[in-house]
């Protein structure tokens, strides 16, 4: 039996982010321009506060500007939306990310609505979604992007693909989804509802599976030399009491049967910070009207 290519996201992202951090260099050099990057933490929860910290030093890397903005856990909505207003009018900042989830007292979609649109990173705005719908110049959630990247580096056109998305949130599975269409795939999407899963699943060439739950896509629902793309990050017990991350994909029994797939750790996760460091680097040059330049390859 043939076992998969194993998606290799930890080392594209490393090429990406060179390519990225070579652009930010010209923009410097060139236009004087250093893109910054605002990221808001509300409270203290520690896994928020690793993600926050890690997308500071890649930006840092990356040769651009850092704004880390760390709130009390008791900070009121009306502070918070008070902050979100000076950073989208200070135009060092190009860029505006809130760390999710926030404090059960505030209400993300309002928070969402409030960042600029075109400083809007992580492409949750409502009119980012609808541009990305519609086909416009969204910024686009950086998830999906990577998960995208991953899929046209391995299969090059993905017209005609038969594409399954499996989860419907606005984080990754509908962005998801928008963007496999674009690229001129048949695109299901599928969730906790949908009849005959296993079924679904097996008709894709295209596999995306982000719903959070730990191995629950097994190897018999992979169409054979499928591309599988495991967008799940759960920590599991282990007998030692650290817990590891595993997938929403079955791996040990998915690799013997897909064509490609991306492994957890190591695959799409590194990709996420990556093209928010990219949707950086757009959004800078776009509020600049300077062109975006190509970075990794051309997705958009
Ligand atoms: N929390 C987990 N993932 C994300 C993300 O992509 N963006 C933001 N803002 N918060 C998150």
């Amino acid at each position: 039996m043939t076992t998969a290519t194993i998606i290799d996201g930890k080392q594209f992202a490393t090429r990406l982010r060179a390519s990225i951090a070579a652009q930010v260099a010209r923009l410097q050099a060139e236009h004087e321009l250093t893109p910054g990057l605002a990221v808001v933490l509300v409270g203290e929860d520690p896994a928020s506060q690793v993600y926050v910290r890690n997308k500071g030093l890649q930006a840092r890397e990356a040769g651009m500007r850092s704004f880390e903005q760390r709130l009390p856990a008791t900070t009121t909505q009306a502070e918070l939306l008070a902050r979100i207003a000076e950073l989208n009018q200070d135009p060092a900042v190009n860029g505006i990310l809130v760390q999710l989830p926030l404090p059960a007292r505030i209400d993300p979609e309002a928070v969402i609505e409030a960042i600029a649109v075109s400083k809007d990173v992580d492409g949750f705005h409502p009119l980012n979604a609808g541009l990305l719908a519609v086909g416009g110049a969204a910024m686009v959630p950086c998830t999906p992007l990577g998960c995208l990247m991953l899929l046209k580096d391995r299969i090059g056109s993905l017209a005609g693909q038969r594409a399954l998305v499996l989860g419907r949130s606005n984080i990754v599975g509908k962005p998801m989804a928008a963007l496999l269409l674009r690229e001129h795939c048949t695109v299901t999407i599928a969730h906790s509802r949908t009849r005959d899963l296993a079924e679904e699943c097996r008709r894709a060439d295209i596999l995306v599976a982000a719903v959070g739950k730990p191995h629950m896509v097994q190897g018999d629902w992979i169409k054979p030399g499928a591309t599988v793309i495991d967008v799940g990050i759960n920590r599991v017990p282990t007998p030692d009491g650290k817990g590891r991350l595993v997938g929403d994909v079955d791996f040990a029994a998915a690799v013997q049967v897909a064509g490609a797939i991306t492994p957890v750790p190591g695959g799409v996760g590194p990709m996420t910070i990556a093209c928010l460091l990219l949707n950086t680097l757009t959004a800078a040059c776009r509020q600049q009207g300077l062109p975006v330049p190509e970075v990794g390859p051309a997705v958009l």
